[in-house]
């Protein structure tokens, strides 16, 4: 190996790499356990009464980084990907995943060839979009490109909606560069078992598919179901499921994983940086916001609302320390937070667990979606990119 004179440019540079490489010094991190995913998917796939599964890997596989989760969730069985965007299918495939990938969404028209020069499954619902794809795929020559169309059945967020259905369908049937490979829809309310609207929407999506074979169109894959209806709607999964967030081990609503054993693969660890005592009537952090009601012992976090750790956890949001949870004290700053230790023995360098468990203890995404009155799905996706992601087998 070179070796460089220490000061020279090469050493220089060195040791900028070294100490700007996010985690190098700074002991917060998080710790994906890939097996879990992979586990999760297995189980979701075994239970389904479709027998394929798109795994949705977008928002950088909801925060637990998008092409680790995505091998994990292939080694588990999935069949299909999912994303948001081009560009996250695009860095799918300059990691070298060759699987199947929706992008969900439709981009501006002038994405159409990035789309198919990255051999992605372009999900469509706009004229506008249709035709751009139909003559990128027609000047490329070669075989039609399979699409899956979207079918708004009453989430009125992005889709056909159904007074335009049957033109729809013939637009993609008479496309001469497309041919339908894929019929699909998103539920409302899935994560609410006896919500009314779940029956509506399943009819619904059932009205289209007749529409569809009715002008002679049968998609390969009808597809409807996320998380919550992959666990409890197993009369409306088709060909095949499309869960995100219990691929990580998370449920969407408490108790509807039932039997179905997820395992959360994410837990956010740091280490306490600083320790000190502070006498009663104290006060702490930026606005002086909280005084100690007694003598305790106050412990520095490294971690702040620029990592994920967001402001209003202030004086509400707990982690564990020594297996018990202690309550954050003060205002959550950009880069560091406190907490309360009490009469806990400890000490700088000891472990603090945000979102995990330690112990027979466990903070959990739903504890802090229940403190910031939000979703579980929300926390994780927040959790910053300076944090960085260390991945545990398979
Ligand atoms: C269109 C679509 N399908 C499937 C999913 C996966 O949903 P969940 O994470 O609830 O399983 C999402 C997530 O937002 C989505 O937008």
């Amino acid at each position: 190996m070179p070796t460089s004179t220490p000061g020279s440019v090469d050493s220089v540079a060195r040791s900028v790499t070294q100490s700007t490489d996010p985690g190098a010094w700074r002991p917060t991190w998080v710790e994906v356990d890939l097996g879990a995913i992979a586990a999760n998917v297995a189980a979701l796939k075994a239970q389904a009464a479709a027998p394929r599964l798109m795994a949705v890997v977008k928002a950088d596989g909801y925060g637990h980084g998008m092409v680790p989760a995505a091998r994990a969730a292939l080694a588990g069985g999935a069949d299909w990907l999912a994303v948001a965007l081009v560009e996250e299918g695009q860095t799918l495939r300059a990691a070298g995943v060759d699987a199947p990938v929706l992008v969900l969404t439709e981009p501006p028209p002038g994405a159409a060839g990035a789309l198919l020069d990255a051999r992605l499954t372009p999900t469509v619902y706009s004229p506008e979009f249709t035709a751009a794809l139909d003559r990128e795929a027609r000047d490329r020559g070669g075989a039609r490109v399979g699409v899956h169309l979207k079918l708004d059945t009453g989430m009125r967020r992005v889709g056909v909606p159904p007074a335009q259905w049957e033109d729809a369908l013939r637009r993609v049937g008479a496309a001469e560069g497309l041919h339908l490979e894929g019929l699909w829809s998103h539920f409302a309310v899935a994560d609410e078992p006896d919500h009314p609207f779940i029956a509506h929407q399943a009819r619904e999506f059932r009205r289209g598919l007749a529409l569809a074979a009715s002008l002679g169109l049968r998609p390969e894959f009808a597809h409807l179901c996320n998380s919550a209806g992959t666990l409890h709607l197993h009369d409306e999964h088709h060909d095949m499921v499309r869960p995100g967030l219990a691929v990580y081990g998370l449920e969407p609503a408490p108790g509807l994983a039932g039997a179905t054993r997820l395992r959360p693969a994410l837990t956010w660890r740091s280490q306490l940086s600083f320790v000190k005592r502070v006498a009663a009537g104290e006060a702490v952090s930026y606005g002086l916001r909280w005084t100690a009601p007694r003598e305790t012992t106050i412990g520095s976090v490294p971690a702040g609302y620029a990592d994920g750790v967001t402001r209003a956890l202030s004086d509400r949001g707990q982690v564990l320390l020594r297996g018990r949870r202690v309550p954050i004290a003060g205002t959550v700053c950009m880069d560091q937070f406190l907490v309360d230790a009490g009469e806990l023995p400890v000490a700088a360098g000891d472990e603090v667990v945000l979102i995990g468990a330690q112990g027979d203890a466990a903070v959990t995404a739903d504890d802090w979606a229940a403190w910031l009155g939000t979703i579980n799905y929300e926390v994780v996706c927040g959790i910053g990119k300076r944090v960085p992601r260390r991945y545990l087998g398979p």
